[in-house]
């Protein structure tokens, strides 16, 4: 009987093992175990053996048989996934399985998509530091001392002189003190600001700074390049833009522009985009540029306001939130 039995389950192996496909596996299945199966048959028997003969032979079929299951078992998953050793071999026209790879946060594919297209303008990129000195995000960029922005309620101070930068807008300041004119720079960063946390407000948050500075440069100019830049950044020929008056202590005239933001929901709403303005020459002045040498514009935009609309993200929060199934939505 053990001998019987081990001659089974040996070609059980080797018919399993050379199953090409799920129908010839099953014709396996059904031989050994099917309803007149080899293994099936042998444990139909057992009652006709000898009292003492059937415990031990009980147990070597049941042996039996779950490991030509279990066999079975496991080439049909084999089979189903479609990878496999085939006569021992590796079936190398099988696709692999791409390996799991991270990616970009979507504020940073954002920056990325944003300052490529200023590139292709002509434009380069600038730095400054989050730890900022007041008198560059402040001071130099024209706030008057009573200011109400450079309140402590708006801002972190780390001590009377060094705060968390509000804006991106004292770079602007680092490079003209480092640069002559001509200039065309984008400076996409974070900064930080004393708010209470909603949908729409967070105390850390991205902005991207631009400046622009030649020999008579006009309101044309900036108009033209924000017209460009939207173009590019909605994918639309001819996007509506509203720009409003506004005020900025470092550039005059300043306005505020408004894009109209279609919905795919069909509702569309106005929204404000950036802030920008011509640069105003007490800012020429606080980087030592000579006096009606240099006219220039700059801008200021919100990266997450713009990467929400893009994306119909509902809450700024869930940018920062650090959820691998919300950042998952966006590969990139
Ligand atoms: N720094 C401004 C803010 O945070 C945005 C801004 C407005 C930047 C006008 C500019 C500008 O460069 O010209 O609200």
């Amino acid at each position: 009987m053990q001998g019987e039995i081990e001659a089974i389950v040996s070609s059980a192996r080797s018919e399993i093992a050379s199953a090409g496909e799920l129908d010839a596996l099953e014709r396996v299945r059904v031989r050994f175990l099917g309803r007149k199966g080899e293994l099936t048959l042998l444990l139909r028997g057992l009652k006709e053996l000898p009292a003492e003969e059937r415990p031990a032979a009980g147990q070597a079929l049941n042996r039996a048989k779950n490991e030509v299951e279990g066999l079975i078992q496991a080439r049909r998953e084999e089979l189903e996934e479609g990878s496999l050793e085939v006569d021992g071999r590796w079936d190398l026209t099988l696709p692999g399985r791409r390996p799991h790879s991270g990616s970009r946060h979507l504020i940073h594919q954002t920056i990325e998509r944003i300052c490529d297209i200023f590139h292709g303008m002509g434009y380069t990129r600038a730095d400054g530091p989050d730890v900022e000195l007041d008198a560059l995000n402040f001071t130099a960029l024209n706030f008057p001392d009573d200011h109400p922005s450079r309140d402590l309620q708006d801002t972190f101070y780390i001590n009377d002189e060094v705060v968390l930068r509000t804006q991106t807008s004292p770079v602007q300041v680092r490079y003209m003190r480092e640069h002559t004119p001509p200039i065309a720079i984008v400076a996409p960063g974070r900064v930080y600001r004393q708010e209470q946390p909603d949908a729409s407000h967070a105390a850390e948050f991205f902005q991207i700074e631009g400046l622009f500075v030649d020999r008579a440069v006009s309101m044309a100019d900036l108009k033209a390049t924000v017209l460009a830049f939207v173009r590019e950044f909605s994918g639309e020929d001819e996007p509506r833009l509203r720009f409003r008056p506004h005020f900025f202590p470092f550039t005059e005239p300043s306005v505020e522009v408004d894009l109209w933001w279609q919905g795919k929901d069909g509702k569309g709403a106005w929204l404000e985009i950036m802030g920008a303005g011509m640069v105003h020459p007490h800012v020429f002045a606080n980087c030592g540029y000579p006096e009606d040498a240099y006219t220039g514009f700059a801008f200021g935009m919100g990266i997450d306001r713009l990467a929400m609309v893009a994306a119909a993200i509902p809450d700024i929060r869930l940018l920062y939130d650090n959820d691998i199934r919300f950042h998952r939505q966006f590969p990139g």
